[in-house]
C-alpha cells in the first residue's frame, strides 16, 4: 500500500455497532481513529433513548463534545460514520460539522441503522460541500450479524483504498 492515503475514522457510537465498524475499518486498512465523545451523554439504553434522542435531532441540538485527541486536517482520507437518529445523523456529529471545516478532503460516508439509512447520507453531504465525497455505505443490525458486517466493512474500505493506488 505505498500510496495509501493517511486515513483518518471519525465516528460517534452511542451504542456500539458504529464503533464496531469504525474498528474494523482501521485494522483493515491502518486508519487513525477519532472517537466523538459527547460531554452529558444519555445514560439509559431504555426506550427513553428514543424520546431523549428524538428530542435532539428535532431540536437540532449541538452536544458538546470532549476534545479531540486528532485533527481531522492533518488526513488525506477521512471516513465519517454515525449511527441513524429518527432519520438522519446524530447530533454529535452536528457539533463537529459545526466545529471542523473539511476543505479538500477526500470523504467516505457510512452509517448503521435497524431500518434504513433515510436521509442521513445526504443530510451529511450537505454539510461537507467544500469536499469530496467519494463513498458511501450503511450497515444494518450491525452487532446481530457481527461476522457479515465486518467483512462488508473491510471490503468496502479496501475497494476505497484501492481508489489511491
Ligand atoms: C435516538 C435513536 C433514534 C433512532 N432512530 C433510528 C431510525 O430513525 N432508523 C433506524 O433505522 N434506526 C434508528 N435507531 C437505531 C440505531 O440507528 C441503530 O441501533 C444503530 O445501529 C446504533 O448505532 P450505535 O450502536 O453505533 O449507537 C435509533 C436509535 C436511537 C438511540
Amino acid at each position: 500500500m505505498n500510496n495509501a492515503p493517511k486515513t483518518l475514522i471519525v465516528f460517534y457510537s452511542f451504542e456500539g455497532s458504529t464503533r464496531f465498524i469504525s474498528d474494523a475499518i482501521a485494522q483493515e486498512i491502518k486508519a487513525d481513529i477519532l472517537e466523538l465523545k459527547v460531554r452529558d451523554d444519555i445514560k439509559t439504553k431504555g426506550f427513553m433513548k428514543y424520546i431523549w434522542g428524538g428530542k435532539q435531532i428535532f431540536q437540532k441540538k449541538s452536544p458538546e463534545l470532549l476534545p479531540f485527541d486528532k485533527d481531522p486536517n492533518d488526513y488525506e482520507l477521512i471516513f465519517i460514520g454515525t449511527p441513524v437518529w429518527a432519520f438522519t445523523y446524530a447530533p454529535a456529529l452536528r457539533t463537529f460539522f459545526n466545529k471542523i471545516k473539511l476543505n479538500d478532503k477526500k470523504v467516505a460516508l457510512f452509517c448503521c441503522h435497524e431500518w434504513g439509512p433515510a436521509k442521513t447520507i445526504g443530510d451529511m453531504k450537505k454539510e461537507l460541500e467544500g469536499s469530496d465525497v467519494i463513498s458511501e455505505n450503511d450497515f444494518v443490525n450491525v452487532l446481530k450479524n457481527p461476522q457479515q458486517n465486518s467483512l462488508n466493512a473491510k471490503i468496502w474500505a479496501d475497494n476505497i483504498i484501492g481508489m489511491f493506488k
